[in-house]
């Protein structure tokens, strides 16, 4: 058997067994005596009586190990023109005093943090200073509105929120604060304090009593130490999108995910104590939690964290500047970033302008890596690219092409193959399993795998609808796809509404929230339609009130401007059509899939279902457009 099929089977037929084994690379105040607690199916919990602190795996342990002189954080900001490295020591004592000052403002363990940074070292240490102190993070994506942050507030109920006078997009000083104030503002709950980094580029203005400024208040509070907590007590909460406008907020556990996250960085990334890995991402999304902060750390690798973009800071070698400087092992990153890169640099001439010889892997994940986009990576760089299929809610892949366990072969197009621990199985409409090169469902059977999500903040009812109850024994992926005859998984893309933009998550639902509350809208729905560059991109059709009197390019214009407002820039939305009527089927519900498939040039059948097939004839030159 291989070193791969002999994993996998057993941590399928024993998970007791292979996860207890795994979790002796992780330092713990009490060793698990269980690994898996199964008696409240379908929610499980790992390593129920464990006492663990992730911020020590992470930190403590290594500089206790003498590994304290080596670098754990580079931080290389090109929009800013500073780079700077701390080391396990360095990194240790900014995470302790920024935990003592959270401390002084009333912080304890199970009581939340709401975190709004760009990408600064700040971001990392408060999210470890946390973990320190067991208390619980939520990081929120720089680039959501006030009104995506103020439901994560209210959500959360955090104590404190940290977050920072701006951030920088390219060449653009964004102020946070202003944004931070409205959210407030907005939401319902009050936090008592606002810790505020004041960056050079703008000064923030505080509140009195309310908000602390970052350096002088870490300058002057204690040190804290490690808090012993249960392996099944939360670390983080961390918001998606799901179909509706509310989003999930996404639970991790302490335990759990130390331990997936440590065999992770072995056996699927290959990169051990000392090396560098770098997750080109951001740590408002889970790739930053999980590749940025928590596995390079736990560890004992180097970490980056890149304030800047693959093109336009300043140019489209950026990446291989950083990857050369910092003596990068593993680069991972989105698709779209490649695709950026390659638009604007066909012919790899930057690729060639620095030493690579380093770089030894490409990650990619985040959306459906396209065959033209993995075969432009390869051929320029001559190192394996490796497609990789994760969400939020799982924390690590799903599926990979294992490099430090057993690397295969890659097929493009193809993420690979289950990781241990995810017993994938593809299911048709009726439940069952799918013949082999079949299109069907994506489920993962329960239990799930240590680090993925235990729960949904405060709503195990809503965790078990969502993701539980469609096959009664699954977790619901919401990814559908096929499995060819060498076991190989092929990733096709969303059987909901959710849509991926740039690698970035959103929900149509939400963003059709905000369109139908103009008052112009009688109705309205939003589509993912594919684009070259963001993989895809939201497109809203509206149909007017009886007796709207709106010109339709300030419609247009004002819903625009609206989404922007509402959810943020990052949901890229930009076009939208004023239509007669949407397409419906008998009961009123809105036939998106066919519209989606129309929009992506598929020649769709018109559903026995619909209402009035004229909606859908009128509409499909635009859809086609
Ligand atoms: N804070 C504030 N605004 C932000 C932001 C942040 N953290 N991140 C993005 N935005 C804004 C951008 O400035 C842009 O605003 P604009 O419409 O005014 O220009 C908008 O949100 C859309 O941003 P983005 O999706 O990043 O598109 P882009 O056109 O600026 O750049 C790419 C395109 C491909 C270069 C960029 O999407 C990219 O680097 N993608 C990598 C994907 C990635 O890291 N995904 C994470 C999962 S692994
Ligand atoms: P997120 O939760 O933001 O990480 O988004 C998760 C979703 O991104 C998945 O459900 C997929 O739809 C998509 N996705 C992530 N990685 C891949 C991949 N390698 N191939 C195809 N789709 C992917």
């Amino acid at each position: 058997m291989s070193r791969y099929a002999d994993a996998f089977a057993r941590s399928i037929t024993d998970p007791d067994g292979f996860w207890g084994e795994a979790a002796a690379a992780i330092d713990w105040y009490q060793r698990p005596t269980a690994v898996l607690d199964r008696s409240n199916p379908p929610i499980y919990r790992w390593f129920p009586d464990g006492v663990v602190n992730t911020c020590f795996n992470a930190l403590d342990r290594h500089v206790a190990a003498g590994r304290g002189g080596q670098p754990a954080l580079v931080y290389d900001s090109p929009v800013t023109g500073t780079s700077r490295t701390f080391t396990y020591a360095e990194l240790l004592d900014e995470v302790a005093h920024f935990a003592g000052l959270l401390r002084e403002l009333g912080v304890g363990a199970g009581d939340r943090v709401v975190i709004y940074l760009p990408m600064v070292p700040e971001a990392v240490i408060a999210m470890l200073a946390c973990a320190r102190i067991g208390a619980v993070h939520s990081v929120v994506f720089g680039g959501f509105a006030a009104n995506e942050l103020a439901l994560r507030i209210d959500d959360a109920a955090p104590k404190v929120i940290v977050s920072a006078s701006c951030g920088i997009e390219v060449n653009r000083v964004l102020p946070y604060k202003p944004m931070l104030d409205r959210a407030i503002g907005l939401a319902n709950h009050r936090p008592q304090h606002c810790v505020i980094l004041q960056r050079p580029q703008v000064a923030a203005d505080l509140v009195a009593g309310r908000d602390v400024e970052w350096a002088p208040a870490v300058a002057a509070a204690k040190p804290a130490d490690c808090v012993p907590l249960a392996a099944t007590d939360p670390l983080y909460i961390l918001y998606t999108s799901g179909t509706t406008a509310r989003p999930k907020g996404v639970v991790r556990d302490n335990g759990g995910h130390a331990v997936a996250l440590r065999w992770s960085m072995a056996n699927i990334y290959d990169t051990g104590p000392g090396e560098v890995f770098w997750a080109a991402s951001d740590v408002g999304w889970v790739v930053g939690h999980s590749y940025i902060v928590y596995a390079p750390l736990l560890a004992g690798c180097t970490t980056v964290l890149y304030e800047g973009k693959p093109v336009g800071t300043p140019d489209a070698g950026a990446f291989w500047r950083v990857v050369a400087e910092h003596g990068v092992k593993a680069l991972f990153t989105a698709p779209t970033a490649f695709r950026a890169i390659r638009r604007e640099d066909p012919a790899g001439e930057h690729i060639r302008r620095y030493d690579l010889s380093g770089l030894r892997y490409l990650f990619l994940a985040g959306e459906r890596l396209d065959p033209e986009t993995y075969h432009w990576a390869a051929d320029q760089l001559g190192i394996p690219v490796i497609d990789h299929w994760w969400q939020t809610e799982t924390g690590w892949p799903i599926a990979a092409n294992l490099r430090g366990l057993e690397p295969m072969p890659v097929k493009p197009g193809s993420p690979t193959v289950p990781v241990p621990g995810y017993d994938v199985r593809v299911l048709d409409a009726a439940g069952d399993e799918a013949p082999d090169g079949q299109d069907g469902e994506i489920a993962v059977r329960l239990p799930l795998p240590p680090g993925c999500l235990p729960t949904l903040w405060g709503d195990d009812e809503r965790y078990v609808e969502s993701y539980l109850s469609r096959h009664p024994g699954f977790y619901t992926t919401g990814d559908g796809g096929y499995r060819d005859a060498d076991g190989y998984l092929y990733v096709m893309g969303r059987i909901d509404d959710v849509i991926n933009v740039a690698g970035h998550r959103l929900s149509t639902g939400a963003i059709e929230q905000v369109l139908a509350s103009h008052p112009a809208v009688a109705e309205c729905a939003v589509i993912g339609v594919p684009d070259d560059l963001k993989g895809e991109v939201p497109r809203g059709f509206v149909v007017l009130k009886a007796g709207a009197a709106t010109d339709p390019q300030t419609l247009r214009a004002e819903l625009v401007a609206l989404v922007r407002d509402q959810i943020g820039a990052v949901a890229s939305f930009r076009d939208v059509a004023v239509v007669p009527a949407l397409p419906k089927t008998r009961s009123g519900k809105i036939l998106r899939k066919t519209m989606r498939g129309i929009a992506a040039g598929r020649e769709e059948p018109v559903p026995s279902t619909i209402d009035d097939p004229g909606t859908l004839d009128a509409l499909r030159p635009i859809l086609k457009s």
